[in-house]
């Protein structure tokens, strides 16, 4: 049905990276996540896929504590990053969003200058020793962004005055510059045109290398060429979760069935 072109599989997939065990959500009384359950495992991009409103978005966001943001936003459940518990009061959201990095739907640079916006974090986490450190750390990230060859010569001038694709490269940029062990990916190309999308989409497998990426995605298509494990969400609930070939090739529940083929969503 559709070509799962990662199933040879260069990059050998490591041990789970995020456990989520019992995870609800609920917005004030809606409960928009249900007993959720889920191994990330390292070295993997793991997507996630299932029709608008079905959680996709709230599930990530549990990830790296974003809907602590969110006033009326509680979390239950135990999620859990190389075995701690990522919700224990011990745990600094700032520190685990270092660690577990996102990219959202709408690019979102900081009013900032190119530049600052990829060395902001490195500089809060104190990664760099010079100013020609800062400079590397800051060139390696927008060339990992696939944006470097557009900017590099205008790396003062504002993120926000880029094209909404070169905003969206640049914001991945920013969340590799701190060299996080996941990243979470919200719809990140859903503002890319077709080239900047087949860049990303081959960063990302790139990155697999050494992290875990989890990316929420309406694309079939790029669900099957970039992941190598799947989970399909329906109405609140993770309704399967397995290798991206078998579920795309041979799905086990009819919900999922009929979303791949096209008859909800
Ligand atoms: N900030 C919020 N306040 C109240 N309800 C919310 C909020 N964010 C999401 N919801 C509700 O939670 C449910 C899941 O929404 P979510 O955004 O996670 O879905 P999604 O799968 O990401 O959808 P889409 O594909 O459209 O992005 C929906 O019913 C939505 O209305
Ligand atoms: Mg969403």
């Amino acid at each position: 049905m559709y070509d799962a072109v990662n199933t040879e599989q260069s990059v050998q997939q490591t041990d789970t990276k995020i456990s989520a065990r019992n995870v609800q959500v609920y917005y004030g009384d809606t409960h928009a996540i249900k007993d959720v359950d889920v191994d990330i495992a390292g070295n993997t991009v793991t997507a996630f896929i299932g029709p608008s409103g079905c959680g996709k978005s709230t599930f990530l966001r549990c990830l790296n504590r974003m809907n602590d943001t969110i006033d009326i936003c509680r979390v239950e459940g135990l999620i859990e990053l190389d075995g701690e518990d990522i919700y224990d009061p011990k745990v600094d959201p700032v520190q685990l969003r270092a660690k577990v990095g996102m990219v959202f739907q709408k690019p979102n640079p900081f009013p900032k200058s190119i530049y600052d916006n990829i060395a902001y974090g490195p500089r809060i986490h104190g990664m760099a020793r010079s100013k020609a450190d800062l400079d590397e750390i800051v060139e390696r990230a927008l060339r990992r962004g696939a944006i470097w060859d557009e900017v590099k010569d205008r790396l003062d001038a504002p993120g926000t005055g880029l094209s909404g694709g070169q905003q969206q490269r640049l914001c991945i940029a920013r969340a590799v510059a701190t060299e996080p062990e996941v990243l979470l990916m919200d719809e990140p190309c859903s503002a890319l045109d077709p080239i900047a999308t087949a860049q990303v989409e081959e960063l990302i497998d790139e990155l697999r290398q050494n992290y875990s990426v989890v990316i929420v995605t309406h694309s079939m298509q790029q669900a099957a060429r970039v992941s190598q494990k799947t989970a399909f969400f329906h109405l609140g609930n993770l309704v399967e979760f397995g290798d991206t070939s078998q579920i795309f090739t041979n799905p086990e529940d009819p919900r999922t069935e009929s979303y791949i083929t096209g008859r909800i969503g």
